[in-house]
């Protein structure tokens, strides 16, 4: 999508569009539109949309007014998204080409303008690279959004602000693309790509050297693949010499379940199974594109979790880099099998000061919170409290739940350290239990549980059915309020 600044409203418009707080209808507009909007009960809710035709400089033009909701809401730069998103979503595939933001009378100020422009390009993506026969009113029409009467400053905000939607983008084009064309390796390579002359640096180590390096957790899960598992690192040094904040990510890029096989119907969402590594690798886009001022390292561990003569059985018992040996009751809670190497790594290769991961990690946490929030499990109060309040700011909402040594002994094996899944009560807090026996007593981490947020079967706030990209704004902000100076 092009987004571009003018002085005056090209000759070309056709459809314009125009944000507005709730009840706070401009005076400027029409009466006609004004009486129209408040028949249909139009306030400015956050994302509601009401459409109009007016006539102006004795042209007829057809008018948007999308809401943005409360002035001081805490939310208000998710809000501020929705107004855009709103339009996209009307629009998209409308016929027109152009929509003309006009934002005179808004009272934004150039970042409030820049986070409407990131709700209309995020809404208007697509991926249709692979649908090669669609009738015109099926594609996508619209292109170009221009924005005239821009707050000063708007300019430099949406250039700030598109890092950002770029980073979004790239977590939806991983999350999407089916498990036969994003694999361990691919997903390596399509980084790589992303990441060229961005000044990010990108270590990668294949299974000969996790190997080497005893992870033999992680690399159990691979065993039933014909791809070769991989584990990725991209580093970047935007702050002073103060240690990295890690985010590292759960990467299964398509998780059959092993031998503990799932059943057929739905297994086809397991593509999305890398979401956390996904935006992981989104979100680093973003903050490298932006020269982030902080020093941050993203590790995704890369794995496929199949079935086969060579995979991993129930019983089978593995040994960690950690040293910690698992037994492996059930080959379908893999995702923290991958994470204990990755997190043990990732501490020794870089002593963070911090660390957050990010995984689809069970599904028990749909069942916890649905779609709406993601799980956080931390054993630092103020972590916790900053994801929090980075999550309601740009409305990657997430919630706490506990964890406790009560629930750490629900995993105690008879015959090695740990085993992998608990029993059936508190599903997402024994994982999370799991993954924190490979944190280092004194490290603040986080844990975030993303299944319920990755993937949107109906379209949401700023996404279309499919990939939402959360997790990205999340990081971003989260760097951005706590981390840069
Ligand atoms: N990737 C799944 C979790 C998941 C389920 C994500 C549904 C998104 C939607 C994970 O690897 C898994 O299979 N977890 C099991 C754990 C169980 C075997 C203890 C689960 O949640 O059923
Ligand atoms: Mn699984
Ligand atoms: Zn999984």
């Amino acid at each position: 999508m092009h987004i571009q600044f003018s002085q005056s409203r090209p000759e070309t418009a056709r459809l314009l569009a125009q944000v507005v707080d709730k009840g706070k209808l401009p005076s400027s507009l029409e009466k006609a539109v004004s009486e129209g909007a408040n028949a249909a009960r139009f306030k400015g809710g956050a994302g509601q949309l009401f459409e109009s035709f007016v006539e102006r400089d004795g042209k007829v033009l057809r008018l948007a007014l999308a809401g943005a909701g409360d002035r001081n809401d805490e939310a208000r730069s998710a809000n501020l998204e929705k107004a855009g998103a709103a339009i996209a979503g009307k629009y998209q595939s409308s016929g027109e080409t152009e929509v003309v933001l006009d934002l005179a009378d808004s009272g934004l100020s150039a970042d409030e303008a820049a986070s409407v422009l990131l709700g209309l390009r995020l809404r208007n993506w697509r991926y249709d690279v692979y649908r090669t026969r669609m009738k015109d009113e099926q594609k996508i029409s619209l292109e170009t959004v221009t924005v005239i009467n821009a707050p000063e400053g708007s300019e430099a905000a949406w250039a700030e602000a598109a890092h950002l939607a770029s980073g979004i983008e790239f977590t939806r084009e991983l999350v999407t693309e089916p498990a036969n064309i994003i694999y361990p390796e691919s997903f390596v390579a399509r980084c790589r790509e992303r990441f060229e002359g961005t000044g990010a640096e990108i270590v990668v180590l294949g299974e000969a050297e996790m190997e080497k390096l005893g992870m033999g957790s992680l690399l159990g899960v691979g065993l039933g693949s014909e791809r070769e598992s991989q584990l990725l690192a991209i580093r970047w040094n935007g702050g002073g010499s103060e240690a990295p904040a890690a985010f590292v990510g759960k990467g299964v890029t398509f998780d059959t379940g092993g031998i503990s096989i799932k059943p057929g119907p739905g297994m086809e969402d397991m593509k999305w199974d890398m979401g956390g590594g996904g935006a992981v690798a989104g979100a680093m886009l973003a903050l490298v594109l932006r020269k982030a001022k902080a020093n941050l390292v993203g590790v995704i561990g890369l794995v496929e979790n199949m079935p086969d003569g060579k995979a991993q059985r129930p019983g089978d018992v593995v040994t960690s880099m950690s040293g910690q040996t698992i037994e492996v009751l059930n080959t379908d809670a893999e995702g923290r099998l991958v994470l204990a190497d990755a997190l043990h790594w990732t501490q020794e290769e870089f002593q963070p000061s911090r660390i957050v991961d990010f995984a689809t990690l069970t599904g028990a946490i749909i069942i916890s919170l649905g779609n709406e929030y993601a799980g956080v499990f931390s054993n630092n109060d103020e972590l916790a409290g900053q994801l929090y309040d980075a999550g309601i700011a740009t409305g990657d909402k997430n919630w706490r739940l506990p964890i406790s040594a009560a629930y750490d002994k629900l995993i105690d094996s008879p015959i090695a350290d740990m085993k992998n899944i608990g029993g059936k009560a508190a599903g997402s807090i024994t994982a999370a239990q799991f993954l924190q026996r490979f944190i280092a007593n004194d490290t603040p981490w986080a844990h975030v549980d993303v299944a319920g947020m990755v993937w949107s079967d109906k379209p949401g706030q700023t996404w279309g059915k499919g990939a939402t990209g959360y997790g990205v704004r999340l990081i971003d902000r989260f760097v951005a309020d706590n981390l840069e100076g």
